[in-house]
């Protein structure tokens, strides 16, 4: 079995890593001319960006020859999921994926524009994401199917077009920085520098990982509801970079 994966502030890896198989990180595969998978069970576990997914994912899904019996896509989501889950399905549907296991997981919502992490943080028990996580696990290694009826859900374009090139603009860098470099790292896209000071470039897709995982708390964006920050706790720092850093390809 194959998970890929794509995460920001370890939501969807957590999930990931409780589903298992062989662990791929999306943003690694960027700059692949081939990606060609063959396996028994294929998944891909991703944040819900509504109306949309993250821009990788679609081109992932877009690019990737993917051979297998039993196809799943989970999307995790922290307040409502819309109809992103179906799009995603039409979308894969056009691609000649068919998703065999379809769901989505309720968690920490890490939208920092709307909502508070340390409130967000306290939701995880009663949104039962634990009990959820065991639940899809389980689906998935019996290879249960869980079909919806996806033929009139909106479609959705290979890149989601909440992607601003002008984001960079939303960000502000405090005093506290210290040129650690850890924001270039978490980037999925490759669209943090660290030099004199902090450069951010015209592809950021708005996962705020840089935000999150900024270990001075220096990050911020000029509209956020307040500063506190979220890292799932079953993810390591490591992790993240190892997932994301894009010149650790090079
Ligand atoms: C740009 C952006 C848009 C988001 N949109 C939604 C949304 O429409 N609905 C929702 O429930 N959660 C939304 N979220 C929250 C994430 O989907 C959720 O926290 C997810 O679990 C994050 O996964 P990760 O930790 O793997 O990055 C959004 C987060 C970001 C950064």
């Amino acid at each position: 079995m194959i998970t890929f994966y794509y995460t920001a502030t370890g939501n969807s890896l957590a999930l990931a890593k409780e589903i298992g198989g062989e662990l791929i990180a999306i943003p690694q595969l960027a700059d692949f001319d081939q990606l060609a998978y063959k396996a028994d069970a294929i998944g891909i576990v991703f944040p819900i960006y509504s109306p949309s997914a993250p821009t990788e994912v679609l081109q992932f899904l877009s690019r990737a020859a993917l051979n297998a019996d039993y196809f799943f896509a989970i999307g995790t989501f922290g307040n409502d999921a819309g109809q992103v889950m179906m799009s995603v399905a039409k979308f894969a549907e056009t691609r000649g994926i068919h998703f065999d296991y379809l769901t989505q997981l309720q968690t920490v919502d890490n939208y920092l524009p709307v909502f508070e992490m340390a409130e967000e943080a306290a939701t995880l028990l009663p949104k039962k994401t634990r009990e959820r996580t065991k639940q899809i696990k389980e689906d998935i290694l019996a290879r249960r199917r869980s079909t919806i009826d996806f033929r009139s859900a909106a479609e959705i374009a290979a890149v989601n077009p909440a992607i601003d090139p002008a984001a960079a603009e939303s960000f502000l860098v405090d005093e506290r920085c210290n040129l650690c470099g850890i924001c270039a790292k978490v980037c999925p896209a490759g669209n943090v520098t660290v030099k004199e000071k902090v450069y951010f470039g015209a592809h950021c897709e708005n996962c705020e990982a840089c935000l999150h995982w900024c270990p001075e708390n220096a990050l911020h964006l000029k509209e956020e509801k307040s500063s506190a920050r979220w890292q799932n706790p079953s993810v390591k720092l490591r992790e993240i970079i190892r997932a994301n850093w894009q010149d650790q390809k090079k």
